[in-house]
């Protein structure tokens, strides 16, 4: 059972018990997700299956299928919904590992990394389309709306996060707008889907919307912290990645404004270069300025006003799953 302490709480949560709320709904989901994969273009079967077949935490589906339980039953169109909502995911994972040049997905050699990058681009155009196909079949103007919306900001924010790398003047303020459209977006889109195929009120949809908004913000806070102190066994990604791009997110823009004049301009230099030499000295000044605790603690902020923002919800043991997925975001080691 998942643990059912004070929703502030931060013990006992158990992200398998929290799974198991909607393992059958989350079976169907993998059914259709494998049904909508199949072409007779060989290489996107291949591709497809390579990268949906190895694993990743299906979040996304998961807070739709809660948040949907949360407001009574699920429909058809909420398991096609979370399908959709995945397959967006991944689009983004095979366009973002190209754009990163990561080759480590999921404990595996990325698509990039097997098939190269053009294969990579255009079979994320085919699960993009393919999203969009599935969309068009639920008939459905608002959910239409939200969706190439929210597409829309992914790519923005994809296109805003490539003008900041290698600036190390990049503020708080925009990497904010850069974690805020490239994901907070798709989490936001996923629980206000929920509450809009549950056909609730305004206020409950506004309200799961603004869960999913905080939770995405908490969720990217914690994966740019995690680029440089998680296990690479345990992430299933490359440590460094971030910085080899010269990416510069929070870890990075904290060091640079509390660290020594020395410390700031090694932080900033590499920045600039954008290659994964400084790693080691970047990561004893990130240590040393507390910029990993700095931004665990922005993302633990987020995460409390995802929590708060549900408590109009119905008391449900998915209600309670929805604010332990907050902090787990938070302290997730992969
Ligand atoms: C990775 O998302 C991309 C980010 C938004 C940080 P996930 O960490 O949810 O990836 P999978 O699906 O579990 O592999
Ligand atoms: C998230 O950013 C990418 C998308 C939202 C597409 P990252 O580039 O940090 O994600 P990972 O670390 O490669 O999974
Ligand atoms: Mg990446
Ligand atoms: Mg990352």
């Amino acid at each position: 059972m998942v643990a059912t302490d004070a929703p502030g709480s931060t013990d006992s949560i158990d992200f398998e018990a929290i799974k198991n709320l909607t393992t059958s709904e989350t079976r169907a989901v993998d059914q259709l997700i494998l049904d909508e994969l199949s072409s007779d273009v060989v290489l996107i079967n291949q591709m497809g299956h390579y990268i949906i077949g190895s694993g990743g935490k299906r979040l996304r589906p998961m807070l739709l299928l809660l948040a949907a339980k949360a407001l009574g039953e699920t429909s058809q169109h909420h398991l096609v919904m979370a399908a959709v909502i995945e397959f967006i995911h991944t689009a983004t994972l095979l366009h973002d590992d190209v754009v990163d040049e990561s080759d480590l997905r999921r404990g595996k050699d990325s698509a990039n990394a097997v098939w190269g990058n053009a294969a990579s681009v255009l079979v994320g155009d085919y699960l993009y389309s393919s999203a969009f196909e599935m969309m068009v079949r639920t008939d459905n103007m608002r959910v239409m709306e939200i969706l190439s919306k929210t597409t829309t900001s992914i790519a923005e924010g994809e296109v805003l996060q490539l003008l900041n790398c290698n600036n190390p003047e990049t503020s708080e303020e925009k990497y904010l707008q850069v974690i805020t459209r490239k994901t907070a977006i798709l989490f936001s889109a996923a629980t206000r889907l929920a509450a809009v195929i549950s056909k609730a009120s305004p206020e409950i949809e506004d309200a799961l919307a603004e869960y999913g908004q905080q939770l995405g913000v908490a969720f990217q806070l914690i994966d740019d912290a995690l680029d440089y102190k998680a296990s690479q066994e345990e992430l299933g990604k490359n440590l460094g990645d971030d910085l080899a791009e010269g990416k510069p997110t929070l870890p990075l823009i904290y060091a640079i404004e509390h660290g020594t004049k020395a410390q700031a301009e090694v932080i900033t230099n590499a920045i600039k270069q954008g290659s994964r030499n400084a790693f080691i000295e970047v990561y004893e000044i990130v240590k040393d300025t507390h910029a990993i605790e700095y931004t665990e603690k922005c993302a633990d902020a987020a995460a409390q006003k995802a929590i708060d923002a549900i408590t109009i919800l119905p008391d449900s043991e998915y209600k309670t799953a929805l604010q332990q997925l907050a902090h787990f975001s938070v302290q997730r080691d992969h």
